[in-house]
């Protein structure tokens, strides 16, 4: 094969330096431990790696172990040299105390792979929340070209002849439990039917809405994010995404010539567009971040609040990701943003080719799952920014506002989109589940339930705990949703009206510190703004007290982290790392 690569390879570094032939020997025998050649190793073919997510771990993305088998024939039909290994496990659901705190290790682990091992080129295989942004962010870091292969959600989940969906059901069902409606055996029964094949979660969570975000940014082949784990076009793509990770490595398409403003804008936009989730905020802001790339804050109302929610799938909608697929996925979504002016079709994508080249023809034929930006399921669906006197940053996710939620707390006549209500304040989700049917604490639909303690340093690593459900008296009254607030995160499958990853968060002086029980907080979404109502010479009074005790650290990482990790708001990244960039330039030394 005489394909000549626009950059000498870098593995030819460790298998073919002529003035190094005694390190050459050595980093040569040991691969032959599985039967490589010598010959096949210094044949100027590319070194391809698999970054293998998938694990006993990590079931979310398990499918990757099967995957890989098509991923790898790809890559040999395509000309170059597949070698897998394995990245740092990151499963959502099972990880204490939450695996916030995997992101950013897995990302640490696959920059030293991925830098200080001979490969040239990388499939980043993603499906969990946090396999997405950690593959992409630690490609980024190093930057050499990567390509991303998700794993694809789970089929459908039905029970009862309902659809049920990962996570949503869980949320859903506890306010049955809480309301009598439902046992706990029918609770385990609706949680097992929402998880029948192999995938990740198949509503818009974040795993979902992550692998949706790569494709938007033009980091995956068209169509990649939704196809179905057990599909055959899921083995297809997995060859397909093999063969073009090679071609790349011969063109040296790397993530910063892709990554660019204008990629990430289209990826906060197809967010709110699908319902996505809020997770998607500090993921963007962190990928931004790696890439080198100026995103601000309020990015997200600028260009993503007013885009309407045009995909009908659980939590915001009905349906789950077997109809997402069908009905033509990512690409049908972002065919209706660009005939709509709300896309930039010129970004450039690992195809080799603009998004808008790619999405070309994709329009859907089920106008049930995705709607036209004329006719959405809800218009302005979007992030909202908040900020005020508790904190410089929250976000509200508004395409889970429900019309209920809204009559009851955002429509009093002159007072639309504003809200008061009294603070009542738990220190941590122990605290929370010790406490929210306490009859002291008098809670009725004029409170709003604030959770403090669950960011990057509070928790550590920050939780999904803000979407607090109300006390059982009030569900068993039909008050299913409460506002809440909170320095921590919630689940991409949370239906629940709430304002999340308050920056900066109380373990770190946030205003949520000061804020006590009876406060009374207002919420004006017009303006943007949450205050609470609390003189300042009061406030500077209890700033006096300090900050809520937070746990010590349990582990070397937690406490690792808690030094070096930055705010929700900026996307909680290791701060020292951003301005490691490119650094596959330098090969490092033998
Ligand atoms: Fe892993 Fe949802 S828990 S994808
Ligand atoms: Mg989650």
């Amino acid at each position: 094969m005489d394909r000549i690569p626009v950059k000498p390879f870098r593995s030819r570094d460790w298998f073919a330096d002529p003035a190094r032939a005694d390190m050459t020997a050595l980093y040569l025998e040991r691969f032959m431990n599985y039967g490589l050649t010598p010959a096949e190793l210094r044949s100027g073919r590319p070194i391809i790696g698999i970054a293998q997510t998938g694990s006993d771990l990590s079931p979310c993305n398990r499918i990757h172990i099967e995957l890989a088998k098509r991923t790898r024939e790809g890559i040999r039909d395509a000309g170059g040299i597949a070698m897998e290994f394995p990245v740092h496990p990151i499963f959502e659901n099972c990880r204490r105390p939450t695996a916030a705190l995997d992101r950013n290790l897995a990302y640490l682990g696959l920059v030293e792979a991925l830098y200080g091992y001979p490969i040239d080129a990388v499939v980043l295989t993603t499906g969990c929340d946090k396999t997405t942004p950690a593959g992409i962010m630690a490609a980024s870091t190093v930057d050499i070209p990567a390509i991303v292969l998700s794993g694809g959600p789970m089929l459908d989940g039905w029970h009862d002849g309902e659809l049920v969906g990962s996570g949503t059901v869980i949320w859903r069902s506890r306010r049955k439990l809480a309301a009598g409606e439902i046992d706990e055996e029918e609770f385990l029964q609706r949680a097992c039917s929402s998880a029948p094949s192999a995938g990740h979660c198949n509503t818009m969570g974040t795993a979902s809405t992550m692998n949706a975000v790569a494709e938007a940014l033009g980091l995956s082949l068209t169509g990649c994010a939704a196809i179905p784990a057990p599909y055959r076009e899921r083995g297809q793509i997995a060859y397909e995404t093999g063969r073009r990770i090679v071609d790349m490595a011969y063109e040296d398409l790397r993530p910063s010539k892709i990554l660019m403003r204008e990629a990430f804008l289209n990826a906060i936009r197809v967010v709110s567009a699908i319902g996505g989730s809020s997770n998607a905020q500090p993921h963007i802001a962190g990928m931004a971040q790696h890439a080198g790339v100026e995103l601000h804050r309020e990015d997200w109302s600028d260009h993503g609040y007013g885009v309407p929610l045009i995909v009908n799938m659980q939590p915001a909608g009905q349906y789950l990701g077997e109809r997402f697929h069908r009905a033509g996925g990512v690409p049908a979504v972002m065919a209706e943003l660009a005939d709509a002016g709300l896309l930039d079709g010129d970004c450039l994508t690992v195809t080799g080719r603009s998004i808008g080249e790619n999405i070309a023809g994709r329009t859907t034929r089920d106008r049930e799952m995705i709607r036209t930006v004329a006719d959405p399921m809800m218009d302005k669906a979007g992030f909202l920014v908040l900020r005020g006197n508790l904190f410089d940053f929250g976000i509200m996710k508004t395409s889970v506002i429900s019309d209920a939620f809204r009559q009851r707390y955002l429509s009093a006549p002159g007072q639309e989109d504003r809200f008061e209500g009294r603070a009542i304040v738990f220190d941590g989700s122990d605290d929370y589940h010790h406490r929210i049917n306490d009859p002291a604490l008098d809670i009725d639909e004029h409170c709003i339930l604030v959770i403090r303690g669950s960011g990057p340093i509070g928790w550590p690593g920050s939780a999904e705990v803000v979407n607090m459900q109300p006390p059982d008296h009030l569900i068993q009254r039909g008050i299913l949703a409460l506002p809440t607030l909170g320095d921590g995160r919630q689940s991409g499958t949370s239906d629940s009206p709430s304002i999340l990853n308050c920056s900066p968060e109380s373990a770190a002086g946030g205003g949520l510190a000061w804020l006590r029980t009876g406060d009374t907080i207002r919420i004006d979404l017009a303006a943007g703004s949450c205050d609470a109502l609390v003189d300042p010479e009061e406030i500077a009074r209890r700033m006096q007290e300090g900050v809520p005790p937070v746990p010590e650290s349990h582990t070397p990482w937690e406490e690792l982290y808690r030094e070096k990790t930055g705010q929700l708001a900026d996307g909680g990244v290791l701060d020292f790392a951003v301005k490691y960039r490119g650094i596959a330039a330098r090969t490092p030394r033998h």
